[in-house]
């Protein structure tokens, strides 16, 4: 892998000053890296800080969720932040919600209106812009550390990406009709994520589904179709719940919980 400490990483550490945040661990800065979050995950077992982040500025590996390959060439932003959440509890799960959410806010600071798609797809106009792949690793107490790994369309065009997802993203670049600077785009989506991180752990996981829900795509009590853990459910989109999983409501009235999986909105056909 080709590490440049400088950089990229240094502007990000200076952008985030600006903002007021004194970053309180490395910044890694690599031209090319297999995937960040794999990068990551490596620093994390060797005992990497609570906010250490990797930043690439393209991915020979990137990986999606649901074991998807996420294109990565140079021009879109690759970052991974790795949380060390204390103490384990049941509020973290909803951690990748705020990451999508930091991401949606960051993005509305820079003129582009997002939504969030369960579990955290954020999405312009019925296209995505951006994923988030949370990679958590537990020991013998419960959570030690997440990977929060955090992708951005921000400048190449969807007819330069693969042709099996060009019709389904767009890029903030295209929105905006101008250039983005991606490290500028970065440092608000860490400031955001440290904003909604420290709300967390002071109020609990509420705070963060009511300003998730504020910004979701509008679902609820709408019919959705869903492919999760090797199954495909049929229901009305209810809320979600403590963990920030989706609550669907089947057809003979019982309710289902859905952890993981793809849902879309099943539209009725019209005559
Ligand atoms: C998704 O499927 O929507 C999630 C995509 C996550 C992509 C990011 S890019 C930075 C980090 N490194 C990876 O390999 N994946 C995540």
């Amino acid at each position: 892998m080709n590490v440049d400490p400088g950089h990229a990483g240094l502007r990000l550490r200076a952008l985030l000053a600006a903002r007021g945040l004194e970053w309180p661990a490395e910044i890694e800065h690599a031209a090319l890296s297999p995937s960040t979050n794999d990068r990551l995950k490596q620093r994390a077992r060797a005992g990497a800080a609570e906010w250490t982040v990797v930043l690439a500025d393209a991915q020979t590996a990137g990986r999606g969720r649901q074991g998807r390959r996420w294109s990565s060439p140079p021009g879109n932003l690759y970052l991974s932040v790795l949380l060390r959440p204390a103490p384990p509890g049941a509020r973290w799960s909803v951690l990748p919600l705020a990451t999508g959410l930091a991401v949606a806010e960051a993005l509305a600071a820079e003129g582009v209106e997002s939504s969030l798609k369960w579990p955290n797809d954020v999405m312009v106009g019925g296209r995505k812009v951006g994923g988030i792949l949370a990679e958590a690793t537990s020991g013998a107490d419960g959570l030690e550390s997440v990977v929060l790994g955090i992708g951005v369309n921000v400048a190449v065009r969807p007819p330069d990406l693969p042709a099996d997802v060009a019709p389904t993203v767009t890029c903030v670049a295209e929105e905006l009709a101008r250039a983005v600077d991606r490290v500028e785009i970065a440092s608000a989506v860490l400031t955001r994520l440290t904003v909604w991180y420290h709300a967390l752990a002071r109020e609990g996981p509420q705070v963060v589904q009511a300003a998730w829900r504020a910004r979701a795509v509008p679902w609820w009590g709408r019919a959705v179709e869903a492919q999760s853990g090797g199954r495909r459910v049929r229901g009305i989109a209810r809320d979600l719940d403590e963990g920030g999983a989706l609550i669907l409501e089947l057809e003979d009235g019982s309710r289902t919980v859905l952890h993981s999986g793809e849902v879309r909105e099943i539209r009725p056909a019209r005559d």
